[in-house]
């Protein structure tokens, strides 16, 4: 039995649905066709790449699901890190780090006088959403993007149905859909929240009648920013230009803010984040110090460097090298997708079809020595630079002839 293999089985046997995070189970990694030696645990991540359980050293384009966008162990951030904990991270009182922190929210994101810290982006969007029914005194909420795991959203085993009654999810840049979820609320909409970009950047209409709407009933407009912080911009994708001029009441960060230490924020408006004296949102650890040093850290560098533009530079370099391989291998059926910053492929076929595809390119990749995501995101970092051009380029081309060679076999 390989490392991998054993240590999957010992996962397994005490770790509940084999791994803490959702997107890291080994059928999430290489969906339910991939074979068994694929490494689910590792022992070091640096820069761009990641050591295995079997001591394999893999290009990792899924940069911790895109909490990271620095690179692993960066450095700087490690240093700071190192030396918040050596200060003494919590005590009995609050860090001067977490003021320092959101005065630097405030002069970098648009729509942030206030800022609140927490820990994950699931627990920021549920802390956004309290804060705008606080403030709106009303409880509808409609949505349209992934949340994280809570009940506010969520449907599925454990979730009560009145957990989440008040909730209404829409279509992404679906303006009817929009209108009419609303409409359908009347007086009762607290909040539109919207993921701003899923797989592809959204409308100016779709942002402006979200705005619109929230305006004319008084309700409170979220842009949750959890991927899209530190990624697009370091001021959110509300800070890019593309929202044209549309500022959202609230927002909410997470991942790349603190280069993958565990920090989120939900930032906006005076008024609205006034709410937060009367509503009860806290965690005994939201302002540890450790994760506020690193967020610190991740804001001198954007501070030295534009690291969004580079970041775009270097996954447009990815995308044009996968896109090279496609086109040599002349595999069809399979598209480049999303934004340079935040790219994936999509395997064409039915569901089933399309499974052992990308399974397949998976497989082969891997093999090859490139961790790819399944499904959406590939998130370059600033280690994902033009010394791994080679390694990617050989990786894809195998992924890529070996999906030919499947299709070849399967008669497509
Ligand atoms: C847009 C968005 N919001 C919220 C979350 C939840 O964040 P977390 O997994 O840190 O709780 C995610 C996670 O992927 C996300 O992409």
């Amino acid at each position: 039995m390989s490392a991998s293999d054993d240590w999957r089985r010992r996962a397994s046997a005490v770790v509940a649905a084999d791994a803490s995070t959702g997107s890291k189970r080994p059928m999430a990694l290489y969906g339910p066709t991939s074979d068994e030696g694929a490494p689910v645990h590792y022992v070091r991540a640096s820069g761009c790449r990641v050591t295995t359980v079997d001591g394999r050293t893999l290009v990792d384009l899924t940069s911790a699901l895109g909490s990271v966008a620095l690179g692993y162990a960066e450095p700087e951030v490690t240093q700071r890190v190192h030396e918040a904990a050596a200060a003494g991270h919590v005590a009995g009182l609050t860090h001067a780090s977490e003021v320092t922190l959101a005065e630097r929210l405030v002069d970098l994101i648009p729509c942030a006088d206030r800022v609140l810290f927490l820990k994950t982006g699931a627990e920021a969007v549920a802390a956004a959403v309290r804060l705008a029914r606080a403030y709106t005194g009303r409880d509808v909420v409609v949505g349209s993007g992934y949340f994280g795991w809570l009940d506010w959203w969520s449907t599925g085993p454990g979730v009560t149905a009145g957990a989440s009654a008040d909730f209404v999810g829409v279509p992404f840049d679906d303006v009817p859909a929009l209108e009419a979820a609303v409409d359908a609320a009347s007086g009762r909409l607290a909040a539109i929240v919207l993921e701003p970009v899923v797989e592809r950047l959204p409308s100016a209409t779709w942002l402006r009648a979200a705005r619109r709407l929230c305006d004319r009933s008084g309700a409170v407009l979220v842009f949750d920013e959890v991927k899209t912080g530190c990624r697009l911009h370091v001021g959110g994708f509300q800070a890019t230009g593309d929202a044209g001029d549309v500022v959202p009441d609230l927002a909410t960060f997470g991942k790349a803010l603190a280069n993958g230490y565990p920090l989120a924020a939900v930032v906006g408006r005076r008024d609205v984040m006034a709410a937060a004296r009367r509503a009860w949102i806290s965690s005994t650890l939201a302002s540890e110090a450790t994760a506020l040093a690193a967020a610190h850290a991740v804001l001198d560098r954007h501070a030295r460097e534009d690291v969004c533009a580079r970041l775009r530079l270097h996954g447009e370099a990815l995308c044009d090298t996968v896109r090279e391989a496609m086109a040599e291998c002349a595999v069809r059926e399979v598209t480049l997708m999303g934004l340079p910053q935040m790219w994936f492929l999509r395997f064409g076929g039915d569901a089933d079809v399309s499974t052992r595809r990308e399974a397949r390119f998976l497989d082969a990749t891997r093999a090859a020595g490139v961790l790819f995501k399944r499904g959406a995101y590939n998130y370059p970092t600033l280690a994902h630079d033009a010394t791994i051009d080679d390694a990617v380029a050989r990786a894809a081309h195998v992924g890529f002839a070996a999906v030919r060679q499947l299709d070849d076999s399967e008669g497509r």
